[in-house]
């Protein structure tokens, strides 16, 4: 990490934090590793991002329908699926330090070669081989690497006993698979069609998160589109399409992210091809999105296993198959980050004793911008307040409005310049007289003056 991006990540984490983005979880305990709080602010961004996705793929579209279903499942899924057998991490321990680290990472950050998917013995040799050291306490004394389960499991009922564990979810995917034919039976859906689901996940990550990219619980935005296999290639090459047309339907700069391929070896048990979509955040390029063709594993698997019917009819064809999948895969937390980075600028901006000095603001798109209007009286005062309200009134149906008087008119602009908001209506003595506002652009920080009767209008036609 360069010195200005290790500056950049602490500024986000500080911003995030004094302004109510995110504080760290369980805070006045000293924390609880890898967990974070979304305060009054980032609720409201997260929330943006959530219904944007929705009303992106679910809303605006006939062929995809949506789910919300449990969190815990039949512990069956989760055998049927792979994960209890495979979802794991390589991990070793440093013997002086007594730090856990992933096996993959440690290599990775030493050596210029791709880890993951390595055999532990082979990773135990190379970190032999090459001498490396640990990151926190600079000593070459490792154990070997063991895989460790990445799943959190609990137990249902009162005994805990084997046959009572139950795991969070490490994906929403599979209730998608184990509800297809629900689904089906209920909505008379004809192939391609899709069901998607945003809800909580839960991994037992133990490396260090990078704020708010790796966490033990997040959320996920994922989608499953069923598809003859014939088709996949094509919808393929179509979902990669959409979800680059998502990214700049939230504002995401295209120069800040990139598509990458998985080489074989890389590959998830289920998976024939897999993309990623790779944010530059300042603490590296890493997975924003995935985007895979799970073929008919999972379908096929969840049949075999529970002994259900996973079979679609062709009508037309008069044909009975187990429909593939392509899935585009989508973090809430990661998408968040990625906002934040893309949002942050410092500009040089003129101050009210007429100097200069460096003026932050979150660009955020506005589709997704937390606060879009503040209402801002110029001063106290009795009659001004009472006017300034009637405006938050009119306007707080129409858009997600903050109402704030404390401080001076400048100190108030930066504060809502650090919390990305598009629009600032300052109420001042004139109002009282002439029945208009002044309306301050985030952006070019331009001033215009508008009659309050053309105040929705104009602030509609501004969005
Ligand atoms: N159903 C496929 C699946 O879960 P994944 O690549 O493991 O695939 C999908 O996860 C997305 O979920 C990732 O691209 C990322 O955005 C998000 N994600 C995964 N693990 C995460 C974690 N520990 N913290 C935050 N987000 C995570």
């Amino acid at each position: 990490m360069t010195q200005k991006n290790e500056n950049l990540m602490d500024k986000i984490v500080s911003l995030a934090k004094r302004r109510g983005f995110v504080f760290p979880g369980s805070e006045i305990y000293g924390g609880l590793a890898n967990t974070w709080d979304y305060g009054p602010v980032g609720v409201e961004l997260k929330n943006n991002i959530k219904q944007a996705w929705w009303k992106f793929f679910v809303k605006n579209r006939e062929d995809i329908v949506g789910l919300d279903a449990a969190i815990l499942m039949n512990s069956r899924v989760w055998e049927t699926s792979g994960h209890v057998a495979g979802f794991n991490d390589a991990l070793v321990d440093c013997k002086a330090c007594k730090a856990r680290i992933r096996a993959d990472h440690l290599i990775e950050d030493a050596l210029d070669v791709k880890a993951e998917g390595m055999s532990t013995e082979d990773m135990t040799k190379l970190i032999k081989e090459n001498n490396i050291k640990c990151p926190v306490c600079a000593k070459m004394d490792f154990t070997e690497a063991r895989k460790f389960g990445l799943m959190f499991k609990t137990f249902q009922g009162v005994t805990e006993e084997d046959s009572n564990i139950i795991y969070l979810r490490p994906e929403t995917a599979q209730a998608m698979f184990v509800n297809f034919k629900n689904v089906l039976n209920s909505t008379h859906k004809k192939i391609p069609f899709g069901i998607a689901q945003i809800g909580k996940s839960f991994r037992n990550e133990i490396t260090p998160g990078n704020f708010i990219f790796r966490t033990v619980e997040f959320e996920q935005m994922e989608l499953e589109y069923f598809i003859d296999e014939k088709d996949w290639e094509k919808f393929f090459d179509y979902w990669q399409n959409e979800m680059t047309e998502w990214l700049e339907y939230i504002g995401i700069k295209k120069e800040n992210y990139s598509i990458r391929e998985h080489d074989q070896d890389e590959l998830s048990h289920y998976s024939k091809k897999t993309v990623d979509f790779e944010y530059d955040f300042p603490f590296g390029t890493k997975e924003l999105y995935g985007l895979a063709y799970r073929t008919n594993f999972d379908l096929m698997s969840h049949q075999n296993s529970s002994g259900q019917n996973m079979e679609y009819f062709d009508a037309e064809n008069n044909r009975k198959y187990i429909p593939h999948v392509i899935e585009p895969s989508f973090g809430v937390d990661r998408t968040f980050l990625a906002a934040m980075v893309d949002a942050y600028t410092e500009e040089e901006a003129p101050t009210a004793n007429g100097k200069t000095d460096t003026r932050v603001v979150m660009k955020f798109n506005k589709n997704i911008a937390p606060v879009k209007v503040a209402i801002l009286p110029l001063s106290k005062k009795e009659n001004l307040s009472k006017y300034a309200k009637e405006v938050f009134d009119m306007l707080k149906t129409e858009f997600a409005c903050q109402y704030d008087e404390s401080q001076s008119i400048g100190k108030r602009y930066r504060r809502q310049d650090e919390i990305g908001t598009p629009y600032c209506v300052t109420v001042d003595f004139e109002s009282l007289e002439d029945d208009a506002v002044t309306v301050r652009d985030r952006d070019t920080m331009k001033q215009e003056r508008v009659k309050i009767g053309e105040l929705v209008e104009w602030l509609k036609e501004a969005f």
